[in-house]
């Protein structure tokens, strides 16, 4: 690899590192801010993790094992997406299987709405599906979706 190679990369890294991860994390803080009771839940959990790590913060493989933590993330990514449209040109002329009448074009552009399916309510998330499983948070889910 040259160093105009392993200097782009580092600079990608930085770029694509750096905006998600920060806007991510403070989405899921302000979650925490505006519902108590997610936050209430994943103190719990945290507490568990931390009582099981002797009293110590829990290492990586321990965080993941801490389920709600990670729907807490999955469904912020869902909601506030730190990527809302995935962009890519088409290499080859291409017919969408099941949609004979949708053709790609070779050279075209394609814009993936991801926003589009995050929201769309007939494919909930898998961390949409768990929170909304469990009755206690079902009311709080429901504000974050209305945006209230
Ligand atoms: C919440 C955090 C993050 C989110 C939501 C996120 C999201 C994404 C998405 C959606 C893509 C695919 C873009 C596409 O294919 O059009 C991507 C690619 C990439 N991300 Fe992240 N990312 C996150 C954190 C990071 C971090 C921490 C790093 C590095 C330190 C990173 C480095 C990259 C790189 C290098 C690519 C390009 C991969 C490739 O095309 O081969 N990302 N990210």
């Amino acid at each position: 690899m040259d160093l105009v190679t392993v200097g782009a990369t580092a600079l990608i890294m930085l770029i694509a590192g750096y905006d998600t991860t920060g806007q991510t994390l403070a989405y899921v803080g302000y979650i925490l801010a505006t519902h108590p009771e997610i936050q209430d839940k994943l103190c719990e959990e945290v507490d568990e993790a931390c009582e099981a790590s002797g009293g110590n913060m829990p290492g990586y493989a321990a965080i993941q094992e801490m389920e709600y933590l990670d729907m807490l993330i999955h469904e912020t990514l869902r909601r506030y997406t730190a990527i809302g449209v995935l962009m890519r040109v088409c290499t080859e002329d291409y017919a969408l299987p099941g949609y004979p009448n949708v053709k790609i074009k070779k050279d075209h552009d394609l814009h993936v709405p991801v926003c589009g399916i995050h929201m769309d309510p007939r494919l909930p998330t898998r961390a949409a599906i768990a929170l909304h499983q469990d009755p206690i948070i079902l009311d709080v889910v429901l504000q974050v979706l209305s945006g209230s």
